[in-house]
């Protein structure tokens, strides 16, 4: 027998007015109610901002249980991908839905392998950039520039061209992110190897010089690749959301997923790797941390304690669970013992634990409260770290964009907004207006 459709009545007290309003289930997770003819039917819109409360699509994609600290991706729990998997198996798995054969694998690995090289003219796109020029800002732009030179597979209508788009971007995105670092510490740029994988590949793109002979470390390969897994998706985050905000309009895929780089590159979303190791050399020894953790706890201090809280997680984030682990595993197997940052790490985890504040709002360690402390370890320097981060949540974005357009429901993101501003005025000529005290400051002495 099948299940009567749920619905929840609205009902405005001003005017006593009655709304049905349909319930959306999906396989897990809480019942949504589909408020999408709420303003037709009320007059009134729903405010919610920073999505707290609002799903903006279906996805079959990732799902995650914060209460619990689950994370499956297409229904595999990530604690066994990370053991079991590797990133290039992952990759299909977001993109496809199912594991592969394992000639649907030697074959997609093969496909990726042979997008890896960039457009030699692309290359002259590093060398326009300051040689100080953060690497994340050289990738937003440099990944929007292959809009213009890959035009040929981006008749977005067509779910070919869709997939040749997010191979390339998948192959293409650790030799841009390697690019980006060999054009600030003034090397040249290495060219992808055909016999390595993904990850071995990317290592020995940042670290080879012409040189020498590169060998590339095992176990940090698959440190890599583990980091890799752990960050390939994770549902509606902010740069996820803003790859499909910008899809939905219909716009070109490499220009959706340098805006979503855009995104990934605040502190409160992937830059929060860099500032944990920032803020950890900054509180430098342990007599420090209760300094610090007060600091977290000061309302009028914007200082946060970066690496702890996420928007879905209310317990310890599963993929924080296994870097941390990594992290022992890592630094016993580089012959690293100990590595300082990891240490104060550690003891800042375990003194924030037992303090009421974070217990009380359930702020636990993030993903990225131990990952810098294991690209430390494989030499990825501090600024690399969000472009890390991009590399690995590239397919996350195109399985997402993928998804959006093969999906006969969606529809040009268009949020409403509560207005605040002034109320309609009229026009007042230059010579009878007064000064309002905040117009623009001048700019001499910055950098033109
Ligand atoms: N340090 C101190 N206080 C915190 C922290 C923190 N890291 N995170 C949250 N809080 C406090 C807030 O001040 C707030 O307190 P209040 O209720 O007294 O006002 C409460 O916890 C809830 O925090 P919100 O900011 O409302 O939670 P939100 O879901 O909007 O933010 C976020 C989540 C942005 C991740 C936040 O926890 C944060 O800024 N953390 C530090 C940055 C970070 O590590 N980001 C990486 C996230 S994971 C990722 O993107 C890969």
């Amino acid at each position: 027998m099948s299940e009567q459709p749920r619905t929840v009545t609205l009902i405005d007290e001003a005017t006593g007015k009655r709304v049905e309003l349909p319930v959306v289930q999906g396989t897990m997770g809480p019942p949504s109610i589909d408020i999408s003819g709420l303003y037709r039917a009320t007059g009134y819109f729903a405010y919610d901002p920073g999505f707290l409360s609002t799903a903006a699509c279906r996805s079959q994609i990732t799902y995650i249980d914060g209460e619990q600290g689950v994370l499956l991706y297409r229904g595999y729990p990530i604690e066994q991908l990370a053991e079991r998997s590797t990133f290039l198996e992952v990759a299909y798995l977001l993109l496809y839905g199912e594991l592969p054969t394992a000639a649907e694998l030697a074959d997609f690995s093969r496909i990726i392998t042979h997008h890896t090289m960039i457009n030699e003219n692309l290359k002259e796109f590093f060398r326009g950039f300051y040689h100080d020029a953060h690497p994340m800002a050289i990738m937003v732009g440099v990944v929007g520039s292959l809009s213009a030179f890959y035009h040929d597979s981006t008749d977005i209508h067509d779910p070919r061209h869709r997939e040749i788009a997010a191979h390339r971007l998948i192959a293409k995105m650790p030799t841009i992110a390697a690019a980006a670092y060999k054009h600030s510490v003034g090397e040249p740029i290495v060219y992808p190897r055909n016999d390595l994988s993904y990850a071995a590949n990317f290592l020995q793109m940042m670290f080879a010089v012409p040189t020498e002979r590169y060998e590339v470390d095992p176990v940090a390969e698959r440190a890599l690749d583990l980091l890799l897994i752990l960050h390939a998706d994770h549902e509606q985050n902010a740069s996820t959301a803003t790859v499909r905000q910008a899809g939905s309009s219909g716009a070109d895929p490499f220009a959706c997923v340098a805006a979503g780089i855009a995104s990934l590159w605040g502190p409160a979303h992937g830059g929060a790797a860099e500032a944990v190791v920032r803020m950890l050399e900054e509180i430098g020894t342990v007599d420090n941390i209760p300094r610090y953790i007060a600091r977290a706890k000061d309302k009028s201090d914007p200082f946060r304690l970066m690496g702890f809280g996420h928007r879905v997680y209310k317990n310890y984030d599963p993929r924080a669970k296994i870097i941390r682990k990594t992290c022992m595993d890592l630094l016993e197997s580089v012959g690293q013992q100990s590595d300082p940052l990891f240490e104060l790490a550690l003891r800042l985890e375990e003194i924030a634990l037992q303090d009421e504040y974070f217990l009380e709002r359930r702020l636990y360690p993030n993903v990225d409260f131990y990952s810098g402390i294991i690209y430390r370890a494989l030499g990825i320097p501090v600024q690399m770290f969000t472009v890390m981060f991009a590399v690995a949540r590239t397919v996350g974005w195109v399985a997402h964009w993928m998804e959006m357009m093969a999906d006969p429901a969606h529809k040009i993101g268009r949020p409403r907004q509560v207005y605040t501003g002034a109320g309609r005025r009229d026009y007042v000529p230059v010579e009878l207006r007064k000064p309002a005290g905040h117009g623009p400051r001048a700019t001499n002495g910055e950098r033109r």
